[in-house]
């Protein structure tokens, strides 16, 4: 839709004027929505790509020690608190990006000391409010937004934060009513009608997972590109704090 897009053009073995780019792939949605179960379907299916996947958290405005002992008082849901600003201010976006990657302190990753964006390379950006900044949505291939009832998408968070992050129930249920849920209502849904395709259900929806592979590996090109990494290359940030 606009021009600051990256161009990519499918490949095949005979077209010298393979992708300059790496495709990349913005995935969005409310918390607990299965974007990261979506994005390791996706993942896992396009094994002879190498694919690099960026968690919005390695974008979170970093706390001084100080703000640490208060982490419950902080908004992650907002957008000031995320700061994609390293995308905006570079003049190729996507290298940018990588840039960011290899540089990130956030980011304790080894392996993205050596890392170096391809044109074969899949990125994937993923979060609930990657689609909030127009220059971010700019740099994307595609958009895919995952969409799962606020129901289902409490009941996981709460049973995710509390097993699997040890927090406390009261915690989780008042962060949910004070941050969650109204950024969700005030960015999250909104970022919707930027999305090319709506995925209901999340994982669970195996045949618009493999729609959009499908897709993928028509814009890369299915024959001539990237048999030269055997390997998925997936790198994951964690969370920071
Ligand atoms: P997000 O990245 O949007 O926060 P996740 O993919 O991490 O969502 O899923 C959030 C939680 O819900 C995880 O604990 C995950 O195991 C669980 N989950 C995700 N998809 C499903 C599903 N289709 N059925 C049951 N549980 C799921
Ligand atoms: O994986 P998910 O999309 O759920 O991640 C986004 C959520 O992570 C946000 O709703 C935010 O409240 C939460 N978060 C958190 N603690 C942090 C960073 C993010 O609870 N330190």
């Amino acid at each position: 839709s606009s021009t600051a897009s990256p161009s990519h053009r499918s490949a095949s073995a005979s077209d010298s004027n393979a992708p300059k780019q790496p495709f990349v792939i913005g995935v969005s949605g409310g918390t607990a929505s299965g974007k990261t179960t979506v994005c390791d379907m996706i993942i896992q299916q396009l094994h002879d790509h190498r694919v690099v996947l960026v968690n919005q958290d390695s974008f979170y405005r970093g706390l001084t020690a100080e703000e640490s002992k208060r982490v419950h008082e902080y908004n992650f849901d907002h957008p000031g608190f995320v700061n994609f600003d390293i995308i905006k201010s570079q003049p190729t976006a996507v290298s940018a990006l990588s840039r960011h990657l290899v540089k990130s302190p956030i980011n304790s990753c080894k392996a993205l000391l050596s890392w170096k964006v391809n044109a074969s390379d899949v990125i994937i950006l993923e979060g609930i409010l990657v689609f909030h900044d127009q220059r971010v949505r700019n740099l994307m291939n595609m958009k895919i937004f995952v969409d799962t009832d606020a129901d289902v998408r409490l009941a996981r968070r709460i049973r995710r934060d509390t097993v699997e992050r040890g927090r406390d129930i009261n915690s989780v249920l008042e962060q949910y009513a004070k941050f969650v849920k109204p950024a969700f209502d005030d960015f999250v849904l909104p970022s919707k009608k930027y999305a090319d395709v709506i995925i209901p259900r999340g994982g669970d929806n195996h045949v618009a997972i493999d729609l959009i592979v499908q897709h993928i590996h028509t814009k890369l090109g299915q024959h001539d590109l990237c048999k030269i990494y055997p390997n998925v290359h997936v790198i994951q940030s964690t969370f920071q704090v």
